[in-house]
């Protein structure tokens, strides 16, 4: 039977498999993105991303367990998807977020329950910074929507 370890170590390992992803898929949306506040936004949380990256290869080398051997499907199937306009690009942005979000906090309470303090205070940052993401992006939703009605207009 799996031990809470086990179960924290897989869960890492997924976040990991799916922030390495959803770094590259920031770099596609950002390239698409035409508003160039929304490009800037994205190249900036995909450079987030690469810290977020860094601590948990750190919260890794703290576990004594190889870092590979999971994926995550539902972080591919997301990581694919490049949308064809700026408002589904960032409402796509949102989506990541807040599955990358609840990865976190989902990791966090696992932290904490195997007492490790500083695995739980690396996680609770990527935890707060996917919050802060989400937050930019839904701040530029009704921006790119008004762009989007003009353009059609
Ligand atoms: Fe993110």
């Amino acid at each position: 039977m799996a031990t809470p370890r086990d179960t924290f170590v897989d869960a890492l390992r997924e976040s990991l498999h799916a922030a390495r992803k959803f770094e590259r898929a920031l770099t596609k949306m950002a390239e698409a993105a035409r508003n160039d506040k929304l490009r800037s936004r994205l190249f900036g949380h995909r450079d987030v991303t690469g810290r977020q990256i860094e601590r948990i290869e750190e919260v890794f080398g703290s576990t004594d367990r190889k870092p590979s051997g999971r994926t995550s499907p539902a972080a591919d199937a997301l990581a694919r998807e490049v949308p064809p306009s700026d408002l589904e690009i960032v409402l796509h942005a949102i989506k990541i977020e807040h599955f990358e979000l609840a990865a976190y906090k989902t990791l966090t309470k696992l932290a904490e329950g195997e007492k490790m303090r500083r695995a739980r205070s690396l996680l609770e940052k990527n935890a707060s910074e996917s919050a802060h993401a989400a937050n930019q992006f839904e701040l530029m939703v009704s921006e790119v929507e008004e762009e989007a009605s003009q353009a059609a207009s």
